[in-house]
């Protein structure tokens, strides 16, 4: 598919608003970020913890299954029968002895192979049902974060992530074994680059509740670490003295090993963001569901050896603080809907914090920055075909 003609300034820190609300926009973006030689985060192994656990997802309009099997190995299927590709489970997450395709009865194992079907004597010739298993994307795992692609040139995982893979780890609580406490479930009305499109420089300015953990005050940095324009983010975070607004503070103590680093970020292109602020380890797994409406899946984890008391301090900290109804995140629902209606109007969006350059990108930038953004921006047209204006 070609490129739609859009209008970019030479500028590296202007990005044309219609490339949010744009269909034709979308519609490459499908098949050039989508299901193009991207790697996708798209379950942690700990969500199917037990033998027959199952997960469904949505990537991009693809359903997938995300199944243990009997073997006790996680596997990813595309959610989609091997007979005339009804969709084989719908129910959000669950454990099957083996799924079964309701249209004509196909029966899979759990390992995905194909078990047993009604009528097969008076099938075509040669039919096998080795031959019918779940199709399934390539796969890739990093302790235990699912990754999958449906390109098969994508490069390895491992150089994919590159220099981000420290960060992600110690996010995923040093060794990702980790436990699920819940999820929050949440569709935006904004293009799913203006949900990635969030910033260190807006952190304290609309989320009053950011100053409670000396957001600003704090040592932190973002860094970039591939040309694909992940960014990473490290940050002391500490409770303000008197915060002013909790009559009970407990709710924001950290009992985490690590207190210079209370926070850490991660965004991995195109739509993966995971943060561990205090003692709440969250993967977000996102989707487009079209140009104009984001759907997340914020998943919480305590970790695997944590004792009853942190467990309960988890998960009264993560349903207390993040998410669209999050002590400090809630104003983002309002604010990603509200520049998806801003960028309806015509010229551009700007990055100014911590923008040293209009022509050269770079790859270190404090906390507060915004200009953290423009390395994905400037992968997002390359791939997109989008050329410069001549300056
Ligand atoms: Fe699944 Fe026919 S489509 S059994």
């Amino acid at each position: 598919m070609d490129s739609p003609s859009i209008e970019w300034s030479e500028h590296i820190n202007e990005v044309p608003k219609e490339v949010f609300v744009r269909e034709d926009v979308y519609q490459v973006e499908l098949e050039r970020i989508f299901y193009g030689p991207q790697w996708h985060p798209i379950a942690h192994e700990s969500e199917v913890p037990n033998k027959g656990d199952y997960k469904t997802a949505n990537l991009a309009g693809v359903p997938l299954l995300i199944a243990r099997g009997q073997d006790d190995v996680v596997r990813v299927f595309y959610n989609s029968c091997s007979h005339r590709g009804n969709q084989v489970e719908t129910a959000p997450m669950g454990n099957k002895k083996e799924f079964e395709c309701p249209y004509h009865r196909w029966l899979f194992s759990t390992e995905g192979k194909l078990i047993g079907c009604s009528n097969e004597r008076e099938f075509s010739p040669g039919f096998d049902r080795k031959d019918y298993p779940l199709a399934q994307p390539r796969t890739a795992s990093f302790h235990g974060l699912i990754f999958i692609t449906m390109s098969p040139e994508t490069e390895e995982l491992d150089e994919f992530l590159g220099d981000l893979k420290k960060t992600l780890r110690e996010l995923m609580a040093g060794d990702g074994r980790l436990k699920l406490l819940g999820y929050q479930k949440v569709r935006y009305d904004t293009n799913w680059k203006g949900y990635t499109d969030n910033d260190g420089y807006h952190a304290p300015l609309l989320h009053q509740a950011f100053k409670m953990l000396n957001w600003q005050g704090g040592k932190g940095r973002q860094f970039v670490t591939t040309k694909r324009g992940h960014v990473g983010f490290e940050s002391e975070l500490s409770v303000a003295s008197g915060n002013g607004a909790l009559q009970d503070p407990s709710l924001i103590e950290f009992k985490g090993q690590d207190p210079s680093v209370g926070s850490r970020v991660i965004s991995i292109f195109p739509t993966f963001v995971a943060t561990k602020h205090l003692d709440v380890i969250n993967l977000r797994f996102a989707t487009p569901i079209s140009h104009n409406v984001t759907e997340v899946h914020y998943a919480y984890f305590a970790h695997a050896d944590d004792d009853e008391e942190m467990l309960k301090h988890r998960l009264r900290q993560s349903s207390n603080l993040l998410g669209p109804c999050g002590l400090i995140s809630m104003e983002d629902a309002s604010i990603f809907h509200r520049i998806h209606i801003g960028n309806h109007a015509p010229g551009a969006a700007i990055f100014q914090k911590g923008v040293k350059s209009l022509s050269v990108v770079g790859s270190e930038f404090l906390q507060n920055d915004e200009a953290a953004n423009i390395p994905r921006w400037e992968y997002y047209r390359d791939i997109m075909d989008f050329e410069r204006s001549a300056a």
